[in-house]
């Protein structure tokens, strides 16, 4: 695994000496810097004043912006910090110009929330979803997606690396036909952002929206939207305030010209620094270095759990993420997450309503999600194993 430098990942990350945190894909351990960078603000707001702090932190909100223009490879007037990925894929979803009768095409692995989003405007607007099936590997597939493709059609919904499962979609190759058929693509990013190298040029995305808990290690409760400045602009924001938009003359407002119209007056200043921080470190680290130990380790967890008898991997896709879903042929995936809480090994639950239209996930009825970040280890790997399997 190169030169990555692990001594100093793990140092920066406490934690890691006394856990074997594996649910990197729930909320990842921050390292100091990104706790500290928090722990700092707020200390400066309780000692001199919210408004008074966030006035000496500006340097660091300012650089939120190119942060992410960095690690996205976009503008920093293409950037807004929304509180959780979530309200980002919202905010530019619902300002999308969609009128009755034009069609959405998603696919199987798209995360619960998005497509509730779907239904409601098929709902309220006649909208149509057009759901594009998997390919024998599990992710979307690209003949199908062509295929479903209809003069109706204006957009392209996508999970890149979803929820419930180690699959990676290909997100180029759709962008590729986004732009071949003049659709609008929008990618949740949420579980690729800090695990996988984003390039928006190189993805032909629209729009991009992530969070700041997981493989970003920022804060809880942060998120971020990336829209292409000159889409945005066709873009009306299903809410907008005084920083969003300002009055004009003649009851009418103008709005910011920048990805910022997404965003509100308030906001959580500790947290968007702590994400900034977190951003930061990352590219410190090196995208493809991180990415390269994730999936790396990802595969050895796979492996390993897959070589025992009572464990069944599920995971598809022709390129896997750092995500591990598993079952034990006698034991209720909940049953075995707690099991594994109390012996000192963070996982999650992954449950059927996650991602509505996997009818894969469906079946299992839930399965365990382990996922593993850089500072994780080939040692903690193995005792993993063998805690799912001691019983
Ligand atoms: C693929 C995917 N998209 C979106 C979200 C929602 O993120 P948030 O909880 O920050 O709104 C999640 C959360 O697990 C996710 O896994």
């Amino acid at each position: 695994m190169g030169t990555f430098d692990l001594a100093r990942a793990r140092a920066d990350t406490p934690a890691s000496e006394r856990l074997i945190h594996f649910n990197n894909a729930g909320a990842s351990l921050m390292p100091n810097a990104v706790a500290d960078t928090v722990l700092a603000h707020l200390d400066l707001e309780r000692r001199i004043g919210g408004y008074e702090a966030e006035a000496s932190a500006q340097p660091a909100i300012n650089d939120f912006y190119d942060a992410f223009a960095t690690l996205l490879n976009c503008d920093r007037g293409e950037v807004a910090y929304i509180e959780n990925a979530t309200r980002a894929w919202d905010m530019a979803f619902y300002a999308l110009p969609l009128r009755a009768g034009d069609r959405i095409l998603t696919h199987e692995s798209e995360y619960a929330s998005n497509y509730l989003a779907l239904l409601q405007l098929a709902q309220r607007q006649g909208v149509g979803i057009d759901v594009v099936p998997s390919d024998s590997d599990g992710q979307i597939d690209i003949d199908s997606l062509r295929r479903a493709i209809s003069s109706e059609s204006r957009v392209i919904a996508l999970t890149h690396v979803p929820t419930h499962n180690g699959l990676i979609n290909p997100a180029v190759a759709v962008g590729q036909i986004a732009r071949e058929h003049g659709l609008i693509y929008v990618l949740d990013a949420c579980q690729s952002a800090g695990q996988l190298p984003l390039d928006v040029k190189q993805i032909g995305c629209h729009v991009l929206s992530g969070t700041g808990r997981k493989f970003l290690r920022g804060p809880r409760g942060t998120g971020f939207l990336y829209v292409e400045q000159e889409f945005l602009q066709m873009l009306d924001p299903p809410f907008v305030d005084m920083h969003a938009a300002r009055p004009l003359q003649a009851a009418a407002f103008e709005l910011r010209s920048d990805a910022r119209r997404f965003e509100t007056w308030e906001s959580y200043v500790a947290g968007r620094i702590g994400l900034r921080t977190a951003v930061r470190y990352l590219l410190e680290l090196g995208v493809d270095a991180v990415s390269a130990r994730v999936v790396a380790l990802a595969a050895r967890l796979r492996e390993s759990l897959a070589a025992e008898t009572r464990v069944a991997v599920h995971d598809r896709g022709v390129s896997k993420s750092g995500i591990v879903t598993f079952t034990l042929a006698d034991e209720p995936a909940s049953s075995a997450a707690t099991r594994l809480r109390a012996a000192g090994a963070n996982v999650s639950v992954t449950i059927a309503d996650a991602a509505p239209l996997d009818v894969q996930l469906r079946r299992l009825q839930g399965a365990v999600r382990a996922s593993v970040h850089y500072y994780n280890t080939d040692d903690e790997i193995d005792r993993f194993v063998s805690l799912v399997v001691g019983g």
